[in-house]
């Protein structure tokens, strides 16, 4: 049976390449040091952000926690987007394991942080408040729609961390998303930020892992939280060979995924009840709004995934869909097929429900 899963970036399959790389990979004891795969994946990631040194972890909440971890004593404060991952997908990590708390601030329509919020947010030294001394922020911004951070935007968070002796760590998770859709290099966007993480499982496409990188005694003092945190490798080199596949022949495609995500949104715009920012979709995502009458926004995906469309619901009439490489634009055409298909039986399910209803009440 067609499915189209559009439900995040993270389904994506590993590559034929990836898999052969597998087989092939030169590995040693990580823990050691001595795995030539891992070292090059660092390598390159590290060249690639414009940073001194790199260090493969985990996954991308991982990268995040390891990164507070460095730049925070425990009882500090991390501002950050409300709707950021870091505040709302770690699964309370950030206080439970970093032992801080979040200062959620709001962010504007394309996803910056805003301003003056955060500079407001920014704790007096006074022992009562918790001491400030971490900014995070998404590029691109996943709640906000996959919008993209300028070069600009960056410049203005870095200034003012600057300006008030803060920490800067980007959650980069989609970084080659943002750098290829505003057609710039990723080191311009990472330029002036103290650390840096991005995922190779989503649109890279990668089974495993992410990357965290910053300058060398950043990345020394990493090291040794990722072994506190269990997450200490050996023959990783295993599943590096992938990340090196995803930095090398996976980020210009991301153009391809933009391009359906448009398609997808601009359909979506088209079909009743469905309610979207166009301005917003700039990557691979699309954020929508759907109300339709008799049935809510999560009833609604239920419904879809019968009809072969997989989506996320966000909260309320939020939802989210996501274009990747194990899409492609025949699959957007038969998904809006569907999606189309699903709205007209939910309008008749409930025009008959109502019919029924106004029946009862004259007998
Ligand atoms: C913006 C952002 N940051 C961090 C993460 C965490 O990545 P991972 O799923 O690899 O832990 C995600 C995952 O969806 C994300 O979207």
């Amino acid at each position: 049976m067609r499915i189209v899963d559009l439900r995040s970036d993270t389904v994506t399959k590993p590559t034929p390449r990836m898999r052969e790389a597998m087989m092939s990979a030169e590995v040693g004891d990580d823990g050691f040091r001595e795995d030539p795969t891992v070292n090059k994946l660092e390598e390159i990631a590290a060249k690639k952000l414009g940073k001194e040194a790199a260090l493969f972890v985990s996954s991308g909440t991982m990268g995040n926690l390891i990164a507070i971890m460095v730049h925070t004593r425990q009882g500090d404060g991390v501002i950050c987007d409300r709707r950021s991952h870091l505040n709302m997908l770690t699964g309370g990590g950030t206080s439970a394991i970093a032992g801080v708390t979040t200062c959620p601030i709001g962010v504007d329509t394309q996803g910056r942080l805003d301003l003056d919020e955060l500079v407001s947010n920014i704790r007096p030294n006074d022992m009562r408040f918790p001491r400030t001394t971490l900014i995070v922020f998404e590029n691109t911004n996943n709640l906000a729609g996959g919008t993209v951070i300028t070069t600009q935007d960056t410049k203005e968070l870095v200034s003012i961390a600057n300006k008030y002796g803060l920490h800067l760590h980007l959650d980069g998770a989609r970084i080659f998303n943002s750098a290829v859709a505003q057609g710039v290099d990723p080191k311009e966007l990472t330029k002036g930020c103290d650390s840096v993480m991005f995922c190779l499982t989503k649109g890279l496409a990668s089974p495993i892992g992410a990357i965290l990188a910053g300058p060398e005694d950043f990345i020394i003092e990493a090291r040794r939280k990722r072994k506190l945190l269990g997450g200490g490798t050996r023959q990783a080199g295993v599943i590096a060979a992938c990340g090196i596949i995803s930095l090398e022949e996976m980020i210009d495609r991301l153009a391809e995924d933009h391009k359906n995500a448009r398609f997808l949104a601009e359909g979506l715009s088209k079909i009743d009840g469905f309610t979207l920012n166009l301005s917003t979709v700039q990557t691979n995502i699309v954020c929508f709004n759907l109300k339709l009458s008799g049935l809510s926004c999560k009833d609604f995906i239920k419904k879809l995934k019968d009809n072969s469309v997989l989506a996320v619901h966000m909260e309320g009439s939020f939802g989210r869909m996501v274009t990747h490489k194990d899409v492609n634009a025949d699959d957007i055409a038969y998904a809006l097929e569907r999606i189309e298909e699903t709205v007209d039986e939910a309008k008749q399910t409930n025009a008959r429900r109502e019919k029924s209803y106004s029946q009862e009440s004259v007998t």
